[in-house]
């Protein structure tokens, strides 16, 4: 059965363009997305600060266009962060929130991306909360020990919304993301019916049915109409192939 969920395709853009550079892709990707759309998908761009400005130009009214991080304070003597306020000023309408690379090279825990998914949600912006296991604990069988782990520390307090525009949850197993290793359909869909059953049972049946859960690790323009078959994979976090136009609109366009 089809789900009611609209899929959503998000490029993450990483450390990568200059910001000239980004805005000619974003220019030459919005109108071969726009006239291959056949039903409503929604798409966006995580790219890096310095983009923001220019990017909020190119996108507005076609896509969505999100950041990378966001400081889990609100203001204040923080040197280099950038908080949740000044991202919605500079256009921004989400952010990735503990991705694992984040997890990986600055330490940062479930704990802190929980309180980073608050600060966004404050300013009503939606937030992409990610969450995988790493290839040890793929091979050990633990990995559903583990997402319940990372989805019960970042998901946890009252007040935060459920709602599908304020909370979007990626399953990024840490052991596909630049590898050229992709989850089969078949582990990826069984990933995401864990997360929906996770849902079901501590959040109730309105946020299953809600949130949606988008796939990413060496997703390209051959293996994602197979990915996104799956009735739990509700659209996709694109790295690599999000730099290349052909290959990103292609994805875009098989979540149609
Ligand atoms: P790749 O698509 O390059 O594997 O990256 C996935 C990712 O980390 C997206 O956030």
């Amino acid at each position: 059965m089809m789900n009611k969920r609209t899929p959503l395709v998000l490029g993450n853009w990483k450390m990568n363009t200059l910001p000239e550079e980004g805005r000619l892709l974003a220019r030459q990707m919005v109108p071969i997305i726009k006239d291959g759309l056949h039903r409503r998908v929604e798409w966006g761009l995580a790219v890096p600060l310095t983009h923001t400005g220019l990017l909020a130009t190119e996108l507005r009214g076609h896509a969505l266009l999100g950041a990378q991080d966001c400081s889990m304070h609100e203001r204040g003597a923080y040197t280099g962060e950038v908080s949740a306020a000044m991202l919605s000023a500079s256009g921004c309408d989400f952010a990735l929130v503990g991705h694992s690379e984040r997890r990986q090279y600055h330490g940062e825990t479930s704990i802190q991306a929980g309180l980073k998914i608050r600060r966004l949600q404050e300013q009503g912006m939606m937030a992409v909360y990610c969450v995988g296991e790493s290839l040890e604990q793929r091979q050990s069988g633990d990995y559903a020990t583990v997402l319940q782990t990372q989805l019960h520390e970042g998901l946890q307090g009252e007040g935060l919304s459920l709602d599908s525009s304020a909370l979007v949850l990626a399953y990024e197993p840490v052991w596909a993301i630049g590898t050229g290793l992709t989850a089969s359909p078949e582990q990826a869909n069984e990933v995401h019916a864990l997360i929906r059953d996770w849902l079901l049972r501590n959040r109730g049946p309105e946020a299953a049915a809600a949130v949606r859960i988008l796939y990413g690790g060496s997703v390209n323009a051959s293996n994602a109409a197979d990915l996104l078959a799956g009735p739990d994979v509700d659209g996709a976090l694109v790295g690599g192939a999000s730099l290349q136009i052909r290959a990103f609109a292609d994805i875009v366009l098989s979540a149609c």
